[in-house]
């Protein structure tokens, strides 16, 4: 295979943009089908993407296809992924894979011994920032304090989900990704049902081996955009602010200017055409999924945990 034959589930809010990365990869990936369930959404693709096939269901099109991208509701993705892996189709799956445990069991176990490439669409992971900061996280001494903050106005989009499970994966699978201690257990400290029926905002307590902590706070009903990281240990500090695209270190005795806190701007990235190259890339070149299932099935393991803590008022342990 030199191309791979792709196509894209659900032309919504997202999954427009995963189409316009499907096309801007010709050189590697041949873009034959969109499968948007609703007819607005099928007209407006066919509009947009006048040479690609245009149908309802992937049955339709699962022959011709080698890989597919999932951008539909998160409660479809647990069916979707199965079918297509099934069907030997690699899968580039949006967050959050699955929709709980039980789902997450069932995949790990669909997907073992295969050699599918399933990504994960854990797109934070894509931050600039990480990379420079990948020596600095790897050496934190242990007990140090992690504190993520992701605040945005009402949208009104993914109503569908809870907080925890639209925004907050993003940051229980940052706490995952980037630092060295695992995550023990998880207490919810409060949490609120403000515009939904669905948990709004919430504030988690991650325990971390070796006594070191993570708070989290994730809202959808906040006055201004907050996306923030900040890590405090004896070595001093390191913040990450992503939305400004800022890190700021306190963490030397003086800076060579004389200041006790340096500066440094990172440049902005396009997550979601990353993602499609590394997709394609491990396809065609047999390398393993930048975010592979496992990472994902663990994100939905720890907003399991989350939930169920916010539900039972009682700490919860990770199991893996
Ligand atoms: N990585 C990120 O930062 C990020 C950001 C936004 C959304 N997402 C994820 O992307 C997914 C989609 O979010 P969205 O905001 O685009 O939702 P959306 O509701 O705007 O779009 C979903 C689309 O899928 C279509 N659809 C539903 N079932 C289908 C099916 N079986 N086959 C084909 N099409 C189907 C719907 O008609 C709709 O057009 C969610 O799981 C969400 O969590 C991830």
């Amino acid at each position: 295979m030199n191309k791979v034959r792709v196509a894209v589930l659900g032309y919504g809010h997202l999954g427009k943009w995963h189409c316009d990365k499907a096309a801007a990869h010709s050189d590697v990936a041949d873009f034959v089908a969109i499968v948007e369930k609703f007819p607005a959404g099928q007209e407006a693709a066919r509009a947009k993407h006048p040479n690609v096939k245009v149908v309802s269901d992937i049955d339709e099109v699962m022959n011709e296809i080698d890989a597919a991208v999932i951008v539909t509701p998160t409660s479809t993705h647990f069916e979707l992924v199965s079918k297509l892996l099934k069907a030997g189709k690699h899968v580039f799956c949006e967050k959050p894979v699955c929709s709980n445990d039980e789902e997450a069991n069932k995949l790990r176990e669909l997907a073992a011994n295969s050699k599918l490439v399933v990504q994960v669409g854990q797109s934070e992971r894509f931050h600039q920032a990480w990379e420079a900061l990948r020596d600095t996280f790897a050496n934190l001494k242990a007990p140090y304090t992690v504190k993520i903050n992701r605040f945005a106005a009402f949208k009104g989009r993914a109503t569908d989900v809870d907080v925890i499970q639209d925004l907050g994966i993003h940051d229980l699978d940052l706490v995952n990704f980037l630092f060295p201690h695992k995550v023990q257990s998880i207490k919810s400290q409060a949490g609120y049902k403000i515009r939904t029926k669905n948990w709004d905002h919430a504030v988690l307590d991650l325990k971390l081996e070796g006594g070191s902590r993570a708070y989290v706070t994730i809202g959808r009903n906040g006055v201004k955009e907050v996306r923030d990281l900040e890590v405090m240990s004896a070595d001093g500090c390191v913040y990450v602010d992503l939305f400004t695209n800022k890190i700021m270190l306190g963490t030397s005795s003086q800076y060579e200017d004389g200041s006790f806190v340096k500066e440094m701007d990172y440049p902005k990235r396009d997550h979601l055409m990353l993602e499609h190259t590394h997709f394609y890339d491990s396809i065609l070149n047999h390398k393993k999924s930048i975010v592979p299932l496992e990472d994902g099935l663990r994100a939905v393991h720890l907003v399991d945990c989350a939930l169920k803590s916010l539900e039972t008022d009682s700490r919860i342990n990770v199991k893996f």
